[in-house]
């Protein structure tokens, strides 16, 4: 039985984004290159992407999420493949782990929706071991789905005060400072785009919306106010602006900064 959901982000049908995510989680788990004997988090886990493939290279991976409905999607995902994941409910910004409890920690479009972004760094930084890495993936400001959030910004409640915009961790010149303040120095930063391809800017439109949990949630409210439509055709020619004619279908270009971050003791004795 599905878990019952807590947050919106299991509102819509965020599994379905997930598996276009997982070429993300691909770079991430490679970039990271995990070895057998290294203890893994994957913080923000979701529907388990990262963590599962990392659990297929270490023997102790944990994946941590404030979302039950989606904790439990990973969890069925992992025992269909045969494999041990440490399964655990808890925030970024307070942990469910011990101190230097991973060698490798990940976060996939996870940590950067932290409200607190100094406690979710420093979460980052302290179950981090000393001579560990953190790998975290976040959309660059201005790419499609920040972009997205200000389009859909008039027509749902405002989002919970937060130390910034999730973008803000898609910039290395805003993320590195504040990594710096809990001790993380970036050692390698990258800037990729993950495509994603739709018959038409229609099913584009209807992916983005039923993907959605926040906005998901709002439909009903949307709808008794006569906005939904104008939400729609809003979404709708944003798709017709953002969108690439791709092989009598349309491509979406999802730019995101993948940075590598070590303890900034590390090396230095
Ligand atoms: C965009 S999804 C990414 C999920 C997964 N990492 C992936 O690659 O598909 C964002 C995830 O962050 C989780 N999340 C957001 N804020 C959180 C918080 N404060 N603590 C724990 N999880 C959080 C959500 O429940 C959701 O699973």
């Amino acid at each position: 039985m599905m878990s019952a959901s807590v947050t919106t982000w299991a509102a819509g049908d965020y599994p379905a984004m997930a598996r276009r995510l997982v070429p993300v989680a691909e770079a991430m788990v490679a970039a990271a290159a995990i070895r057998p004997d290294d203890r893994v988090v994957d913080v923000a886990t979701g529907t388990g992407n990262a963590a599962i493939l990392a659990a297929q290279r270490a023997a102790r991976t944990v994946g941590v999420d404030f979302e039950p409905a989606l904790l439990e999607l990973a969890r069925r995902r992992a025992a269909d493949d045969g494999l041990t994941v440490d399964w655990r409910l808890g925030d970024v910004c307070r942990l469910p782990l011990a101190d230097d409890s991973a060698e490798v920690v990940l976060s996939v479009f996870g940590v950067m929706y932290a409200n607190d972004h100094d406690a979710a760094a420093r979460e980052l930084s302290r179950v981090c071991a000393p001579a560990g890495r953190v790998l975290l993936a976040a959309w660059t400001p201005g790419s499609l789905l920040p972009a997205l959030g200000q389009v859909l910004g008039g027509y749902l409640p405002p989002p919970p005060a937060a130390s910034g915009p999730p973008s803000r961790w898609g910039d290395r010149a805003l993320v590195g400072p504040l990594l710096a303040a809990a001790d993380l120095r970036i050692t390698s930063t990258d800037v990729h785009r993950l495509d994603l391809r739709f018959t038409s800017a229609d099913a584009a439109t209807e992916f983005l919306i039923d993907t959605a949990g926040h906005v998901v949630a709002e439909r009903d409210r949307l709808v008794a106010q006569g906005r939904w439509e104008a939400l729609r055709a809003d979404l709708r020619s944003f798709v017709g602006d953002r969108g690439v004619a791709d092989d009598g279908g349309v491509r979406l270009g999802l730019e995101y900064l993948l940075l590598t971050a070590t303890p900034s003791s590390a090396g230095t004795a």
